[in-house]
């Protein structure tokens, strides 16, 4: 990075939060809650929070199904965008990140409208299949990187046709065009291929931090598309 990139990203990083200062003292507080409780602080950030919480408002959204829960941060920036009878399911796989969640979720005044399911994903998803139907208008992939395009298949059966599938860190500083033998990397390489090829979705990746990672954002086509 030359020095005038990073002038240029400092300038705008500044402006960008000078425009919009932390919004709530809740979600203000996350950050310093997870570093006490010594959970590794890789949340989303801010901006991503509330382009979820934007995605959540502008679709209409009444049900939500995230698959990582670590401390309930992005959970709470959706939750707070759905109306009163939404619900989000998150799935996450450490019963330590689950008990701080629902801690700062209750906080966040939205632990009505959330459930964490604690165990491995791969093992919880087949089982909530079967309780719930499979009309969730939005799924936000954020667990272990390896399992994406295994999250992709699962979401697929989940969403409602015209619904959303979300993916974080799919760049990865771009080391996800070179994976390697890395079963992360390879994981978000797939993951990205089969969004992006598949007749079924109309996808995007959204550079974010400063270019070093991205989000992907699928749209599930109608049936009559
Ligand atoms: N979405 C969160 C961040 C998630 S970090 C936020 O932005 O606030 C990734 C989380 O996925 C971690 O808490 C990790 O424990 C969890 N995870 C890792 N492997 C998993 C698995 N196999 N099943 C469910 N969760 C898993
Ligand atoms: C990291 C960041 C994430 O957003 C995530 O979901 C997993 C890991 C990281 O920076 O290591
Ligand atoms: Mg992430």
């Amino acid at each position: 990075m030359t020095q005038r990139n990073l002038d240029t990203q400092q300038r705008v990083q500044s402006y960008i939060q000078e425009l919009f200062p932390p919004p709530d003292a809740v979600l203000d507080s996350f950050e310093a809650q997870l570093r006490s409780a010594g959970l590794p602080a890789i949340q989303v950030p801010a901006e991503l929070g509330k382009l979820l919480a934007i995605l959540v408002r502008s679709s209409g959204a009444r049900r939500i199904l995230e698959i990582g829960t670590l401390g309930g941060y992005s959970a709470a920036w959706m939750a707070r965008a759905l109306p009163q009878n939404g619900r989000l399911v998150s799935l996450e796989l450490e019963p330590r990140h689950a008990e701080f969640a629902r801690s700062f979720l209750e906080q966040a005044a939205v632990s009505d409208k959330v459930e964490i399911i604690v165990g491995p994903a791969l093992e919880t998803l087949p089982m909530l299949l079967e309780r719930e139907q499979p009309d969730f208008d939005l799924v936000f992939i954020d667990a272990d990187k390896a399992a994406y395009p295994a999250y992709l298949d699962w979401a697929l059966r989940f969403v409602r046709p015209g619904g959303l599938i979300v993916g974080d860190n799919v760049l990865r500083g771009g080391r996800v065009a070179e994976p390697g033998e890395d079963a992360d990397l390879r994981g978000l390489d797939e993951f990205n291929r089969h969004a992006a090829t598949s007749p079924l979705l109309d996808s995007l990746i959204l550079p974010n931090r400063d270019g070093q990672d991205g989000v992907l954002i699928a749209a599930v086509k109608s049936q009559d598309e």
